[in-house]
């Protein structure tokens, strides 16, 4: 072709060229080769001494691409092109059949589907390891009991373990959005050709099972277009991405001298250069800042998608760095995340005692009033007016007289103490669902079957 053809500037190869990051998708287009060239034979248009000579050829391709010694050709477009010139190079002229009812737009498109599924795959089996972190972290920390927040004022104690399991299905939903990819991913793109279909009665079904996916893409020019998987992995990602934002700023903020809940292990945060006492959750802080990169990623591959007509455009190839990036950040993440959990320590005097805190105590006090008749709203009004009378004087809710109680809620009585006393909040909470220990053993358990569950 060149020969009919002036040579480009260097500008817009700067431009055009993607060799520069999609060299990624190398082993998939060798794996899919193969598979397309097998379907080529068995269909009858390529014999099958092509076939074994084609083989050999992606073989050695694949060894110097494995070992590093593949070089690249500045008018080597993308990895595709790099791939069939060096199978060229090395079988000869037979090279030039491997494209035979193949193009560029269904080929790479196959290659991010398998990328995509491929690295799906991976993100389940990372959350796995991190669910099962969170899990063993919860059954340490059983009966600890901490302040729950609402507004970051403190609202009613739970246990460490029931905080701690929140988390634990955040990421199981983050797991079932990645199935769903493998679901998007599922529809074989190859054999649509440029946007058509091919000039040859090929196997499409054939090429899908050798490469694991479950069916074909119905529509040539929906095949060739389609990069809603790329949205699907994107979305899951930056969905999971934020979970771990919200632990990491949750880590950052416990482990402040104002909470002093909890302290990341030396290996993952950092000491001040100048500051000998600080010890910082870097960790956590950067888990919280790399979540919005991900979002990022997927909006900026929205725009790209928008308004695009049918059907392959050259803007599709800008698909790819966001997509590698938000993969690179998120495994990345999800590695950090579930190291920095395993050596975390909780300092359980200092949350009991933040969990003490009477007024904590004000919905269950409002109950008793309700269990003595008083209707909920009413109940509401009268502890909050408890509380006051507390706060103005600078006393706990213990510390007020009888006689103060009954003028502000007549219903109150020696209960009231009682129930302070008894500490007995957090296993007041006996609702499905509930932070109460028979509750969060439930929990748990349900919690150690999805992770039993087969890996579909
Ligand atoms: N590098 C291109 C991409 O990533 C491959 C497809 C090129 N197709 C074409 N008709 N120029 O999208």
């Amino acid at each position: 072709m060149g020969r009919f053809r002036d040579p480009q500037d260097p500008l817009f190869q700067a431009i055009n060229s993607s060799i520069a990051f999609d060299y990624r998708l190398a082993p998939y287009d060798l794996e899919q080769s193969l598979a397309h060239s097998r379907m080529l034979a068995r269909s009858g248009i390529i014999s099958a001494e092509d076939l074994a000579a084609i083989e050999r050829g992606l073989d050695a391709v694949r060894r110097e691409i494995e070992e590093d010694r593949f070089t690249v050709r500045p008018d080597d477009e993308d990895v595709h092109m790099a791939i069939e010139r060096r199978l060229t190079e090395i079988a000869g002229p037979v090279g030039g059949k491997l494209h035979t009812a193949r193009s560029r737009n269904d080929q790479v498109a196959t290659d991010v589907a398998m990328l995509v599924r491929a690295h799906s795959l991976g993100a389940r089996e990372l959350l796995r390891d991190l669910m099962g972190t969170v899990v063993r972290l919860a059954e340490r920390h059983l009966d600890w009991p901490v302040p729950g927040y609402t507004h970051l004022q403190r609202a009613q104690p739970v246990y460490l373990s029931h905080h701690l399991l929140a988390y634990f299905w955040k990421f199981r939903r983050d797991l079932q959005r990645f199935n769903f990819c493998m679901t998007a991913t599922d529809d074989l793109p190859l054999g649509a050709g440029a946007l058509a279909g091919v000039n040859f009665d090929t196997s499409r079904m054939f090429v899908a099972q050798e490469l694991g996916f479950g069916g074909i893409a119905e529509n040539s020019l929906d095949a060739v277009s389609n990069r809603d998987f790329v949205l699907d992995y994107l979305a899951a990602a930056a969905t999971c991405a934020t979970h771990l934002s919200q632990l990491g700023g949750e880590i950052v903020l416990w482990s402040s001298q104002e909470f002093g809940f909890c302290e990341v292990a030396e290996a993952f945060s950092s000491g001040s250069s100048l500051m000998p006492q600080k010890k910082n959750p870097d960790a956590a802080e950067l888990l919280r800042a790399k979540a919005p990169r991900v979002v990022g990623r997927l909006v900026a591959l929205h725009g790209v998608l928008h308004g695009l007509p049918l059907t392959y455009n050259k803007d599709l190839q800008e698909d790819k760095e966001p997509l590698f990036d938000a993969i690179d950040t998120l495994e990345l993440c999800l590695r950090v995340a579930s190291a920095m959990l395993e050596g975390i320590t909780f300092d359980r005097e200092r949350m009991a005692a933040a969990a003490s805190d009477e007024f904590i105590a004000a919905t269950d006090v409002a109950d008793l009033l309700v269990r003595r008749g008083v209707p909920f709203r009413e109940a509401h009004t009268m502890v909050g007016g408890v509380v006051r009378a507390a706060a103005d004087q600078g006393k706990r809710l213990s510390e007020l007289t009888e006689e103060e109680l009954r003028a502000i809620a007549p219903p109150l009585d020696g209960e009231f103490y009682e129930l302070l006393d008894q500490s007995s909040w957090l296993e007041s909470k006996v609702s499905e669902g509930g932070t109460s220990l028979a509750r969060v053993r439930e929990q748990l358990a349900h919690a150690r079957h999805v992770l039993d569950e087969p890996r579909s």
